[in-house]
């Protein structure tokens, strides 16, 4: 994407092209050494993914959180709840 310089990369920014362009689900791992682009990677498909008109949703795990239950899913869950109004409230306010 033109807004990050991304210096080398081919194979990885396609093949995250080709997951976010692709109609069935689908996931990927990415991984690698400390600092080595990973973010810089997931960054672009996000924007990619959100120019294509999908709903981005990530979530971000810390060692911090490691002990919270379901930290994760509540990243993931909580952006939607406005699309869920049919929901109990008691079922709402579960944090
Ligand atoms: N291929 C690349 N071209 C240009 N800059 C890059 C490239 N890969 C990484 N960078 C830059 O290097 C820095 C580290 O990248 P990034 O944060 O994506 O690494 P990371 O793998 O997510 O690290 P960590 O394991 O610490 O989370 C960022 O400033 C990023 O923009
Ligand atoms: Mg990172």
């Amino acid at each position: 994407m033109e807004k990050h310089l991304i210096v080398g990369r081919e194979a990885e920014l396609g093949e995250l092209s080709r997951l976010v362009a692709s109609p069935d689900g689908r996931a990927v791992l990415v991984r690698g050494e400390a600092g080595v682009g990973k973010s810089l990677l997931l960054a672009v498909a996000a924007e990619q993914a959100g120019a294509l008109g999908h709903r981005v949703i990530r979530a971000t795990g810390v060692e911090s959180e490691t002990m919270l239950p379901f930290a994760g899913l509540h990243q993931m869950l909580h952006p939607l709840l406005h699309t869920m109004p049919g929901l109990e409230p008691s079922t709402r306010a579960v944090r």
